[in-house]
């Protein structure tokens, strides 16, 4: 089966075998099967932050989970539930049109609600753990349906549970258990989110304060938000679907304040943002940008041209290009800097 059309890199891999689930029953019946029960299994969304090296050997799961709808409206904010395999970004607008407000600054992520909590996607001031209320899961080793609250999917930047390797001893109990990851052991059925109330725009990010002074607008409704962030991201970003990428390819990496200033020693204007723990972020599209990567190719892998934090297909690349690439940029920053950059994709 082809995933070309399945990952948004645009990279040609085949599977070897690709089930769409588009319910509980659908995965519950695959992991009854013999065959398929018995066999690896790499749970796929939107497909838009892999990087695929090589055809999948491992059972595709395709989820194609689909609804929506608001559990709970009370005076302290609104339950909204969606389905894994809804379009993110379809389900924001969705939720605005519901008169919801809360996810403006989430707009135009690609990708699926189910895969949304697996990287804790992020953007403009609001994470997704900040709107999260509950998932539910399927554990792929036991076929058992579990609930996980915020503190229990382990999320931070870009992280959570789902991203890490459970033990290698293979536990068999029930998930979720402290400490453990979930990585190809879950697969999500569901996700809720809280919006709370009343609604609080949020404006902090330069790209937002921008939009503020340029249209004056000083109290944006939930909508305008959505629209400028919209516009921010299509003038920074390139539309997968004319140009292959996974979004930013690395983390924003943090340094102590002492390592800050001994950059800053060197390279005074260094983008950096201290963090409310007391360590430092620096942008890695600053870093990446300095070492003169910006528009540059390895192949037919390159750098985007408008914001260097992002890797593109420039048309038949190979997984294998970009990861060169990316190995690349990490060695001439860390060279220049001392910092690792850590990618942000899953590498398949
Ligand atoms: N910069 C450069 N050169 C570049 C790129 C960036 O100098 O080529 C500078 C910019 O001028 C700016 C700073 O670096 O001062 C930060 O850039 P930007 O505001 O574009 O944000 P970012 O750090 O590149 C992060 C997220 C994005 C998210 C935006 C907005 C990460 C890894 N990336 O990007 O998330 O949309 O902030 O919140 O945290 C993603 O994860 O896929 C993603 C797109």
């Amino acid at each position: 089966v082809p995933l070309q059309a399945h990952n948004s890199f645009g990279i040609v891999a085949k599977a070897r075998a690709l089930v769409r689930v588009r319910s509980e029953g659908d995965v519950l019946e695959v992991l009854a099967d013999a065959a398929q029960g018995a066999a690896g299994k790499f749970v796929l969304g939107g497909g838009s932050n892999i990087v695929l090296t090589g055809d999948v050997k491992p059972l595709v799961l395709k989820v194609e989970i689909m609804g929506r709808r608001v559990l709970e409206d009370g005076p302290r904010g609104v339950v909204i539930e969606a389905g894994a395999g809804e379009n993110w970004h379809e389900f924001v607008t969705w939720t605005l049109d519901q008169g919801h407000p809360g996810l403006e600054n989430l707009a135009l992520i690609p990708g699926t609600v189910g895969a949304s909590p697996v990287q804790n996607v992020g953007a403009y001031g609001v994470e997704l753990q900040d709107r999260f209320d509950s998932l539910d899961a399927i554990d792929l080793a036991t076929g058992r349906l579990f609930t996980l609250e915020a503190a229990q999917c382990g999320f931070g930047y870009r992280d959570s549970v789902f991203k890490h390797a459970p033990p290698r001893d293979g536990h068999d109990g029930a998930v979720p258990l402290r400490g453990m990851g979930l990585a190809g052991r879950a697969l999500i059925l569901r996700v809720r989110f809280r919006l709370p109330k009343p609604w609080k725009p949020v404006l902090d990010y330069l790209d937002l304060q921008r939009k503020v002074h340029e249209t004056g607008i000083a109290s944006p409704s939930a909508r305008q938000i959505y629209d400028w962030v919209c516009a921010v991201r299509s003038h920074k970003l390139p539309d997968p679907r004319v140009l292959g990428n996974a979004g930013s390819f690395f983390k924003n990496p943090t340094v102590t304040p002492e390592q800050c200033q001994d950059i800053i020693a060197r390279e005074p204007k260094i983008v950096h943002y201290p963090m409310p723990d007391g360590t430092v972020k620096l942008a890695a599209g600053w870093l990446i940008d300095a070492c003169g990567w910006k528009g540059k190719s390895v192949g037919n892998a390159g750098v985007y041209e408008k914001q260097a934090l992002v890797l593109v297909n420039r048309g038949g690349a190979t997984g294998g290009e970009v990861v060169t690439l990316a190995r690349a940029i990490q060695t001439s920053v860390y060279e220049r800097f001392g910092i690792r950059l850590e990618p942000e994709p899953v590498v398949v």
